[in-house]
């Protein structure tokens, strides 16, 4: 039985509600708040491999942080402060995905260490695995901040397997970011990609050793081979 190393944000937790929350907090249009919201998410995950790449790391949260303050300078939104972190709260208050707290138990009772694999910081990390009822149904959370990147970083695979104490063979990630899988299979990970868009997967990097559409599925392949 394996490590399985679960991503958190899109993959355990569905960031979708996030748009609502901005919506909610900007009163401005729906279309508008679309735009902030789908440029908030690119930025946040272009700051992060940029910080990662110029050697500047800072926590996820904070990454989050700057993405949203260049997400409502693009559109000439100037919210304060206590509003903008109202916003970025709601990263603290996402969702899970249907059936994550069911695939998580199988799996853990079909033998394998379940535990997430996340850029988020471990604060962060924690509040939202506790508020979405997920944190007793892990062994445990891995966070990249212990080495000061992000994935696709191999360092951040390879501190997952030192955690779990396994070889990176013996860890899987799953993930329905392509770019993560791609990551960690160069890194040495078997991996699983939970494909809900039915999107192509990256053209660069290894690609998934197994393609799925639900968490569900997750568990249904993994108990029972
Ligand atoms: C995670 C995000 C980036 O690592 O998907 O949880």
């Amino acid at each position: 039985m394996a490590g399985l190393c679960f991503d958190m944000y899109g993959t355990l937790c569905d960031t979708s509600s996030v748009r609502a929350h901005l919506g909610e907090e900007l009163g401005v249009a729906d279309r508008l708040v679309a735009a902030v919201d789908e440029t908030w998410r690119r930025k946040q995950l272009q700051y992060s491999y940029q910080s990662a790449q110029m050697d500047d790391y800072e926590p996820f949260w904070a990454i989050t942080g700057h993405a949203l303050d260049y997400a409502l300078a693009q559109f000439d939104l100037d919210p304060d402060a206590a509003t903008r972190e109202r916003i970025r709260e709601a990263y603290d208050h996402l969702e899970p995905f249907p059936g994550a707290v069911e695939a998580l138990d199988r799996l853990s009772a079909a033998g394998h260490e379940v535990v997430v694999l996340s850029n988020g910081n471990p604060a962060m990390l924690e509040r939202l695995a506790g508020n979405a009822g997920l944190r007793s149904h892990l062994d445990g959370i891995v966070s990249a901040h212990a080495v000061r990147t992000f994935k696709p970083d191999p360092a951040v695979y390879d501190h997952a397997a030192e955690t779990l104490d396994r070889s990176l063979d013996d860890c899987r990630l799953v993930s329905s970011n392509a770019w993560d899988v791609a990551g960690a299979g160069n890194a040495g990970m078997a991996t699983t990609w939970v494909n809900r868009r039915r999107d192509p997967p990256e053209s660069i990097g290894a690609h998934p050793d197994v393609e799925v559409g639900t968490l569900p599925a997750v568990a249904d392949d993994l108990c029972s081979s």
